[in-house]
């Protein structure tokens, strides 16, 4: 098999921790975060936190995570994310924004633990709905899939993900 097609599975006591500055520029990993990247503390420190992004994901779900929180909003998300020799992990994910004492945005902070089996079986094939939508009409198509699904469910998005995770 080759790396590329490797899953590499969360424990159920792992949990992966980054911040970044309000950019989104890596500022801090957990020594999980540093392990399953595959990637040394240098070459994560003070880069774009979209070096481990995988290409599987679609843009809609990190727009809807930088909306958030941007709006001083939490959002958990699952997230595909890839690794420096091509094996892949999945993640459940919550990220928060850190303010100052005068409630300004000062950077953020993420919390990731192993996702739940069924939910990744769900959220896979919806994102590859996603993805191929976003291939015919941007991303405004894939938000429209999305948003379709949630009110079909009528739930928010946080209560979605939150209640597939169990
Ligand atoms: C605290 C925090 C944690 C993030 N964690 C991840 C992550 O684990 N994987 C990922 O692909 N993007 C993550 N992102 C989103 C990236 O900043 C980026 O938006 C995403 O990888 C898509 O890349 P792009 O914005 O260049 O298209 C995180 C953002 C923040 C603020």
């Amino acid at each position: 098999m080759l790396s590329s097609h490797k899953e590499i599975k969360l424990k159920p006591t792992d949990f992966i921790v980054s911040k970044t500055d309000t950019k989104g520029i890596v500022t801090y990993g957990n020594k999980m975060f540093i392990q399953m990247s595959g990637y040394s503390e240098d070459e994560l420190i003070n880069k774009p936190h979209n070096i481990i992004r995988h290409p599987d994901m679609p843009k809609a779900v990190f727009k809807l995570l930088w909306d958030m929180v941007r709006k001083k909003e939490e959002i958990f998300a699952y997230v595909k994310n890839l690794a420096k020799d091509g094996s892949y992990y999945w993640v459940f994910t919550n990220v928060t924004p850190s303010l100052d004492l005068n409630n300004n945005i000062i950077g953020y902070y993420s919390v990731r633990r192993k996702p739940n089996e069924e939910a990744i079986k769900i959220i896979s094939d919806f994102y590859a709905k996603m993805l191929e939508a976003e291939k015919r009409g941007g991303v405004s198509e894939s938000t429209n899939l999305l948003i379709d699904l949630l009110n079909s469910k009528g739930v928010s998005y946080n209560e979605f993900i939150t209640s597939i995770q169990g």
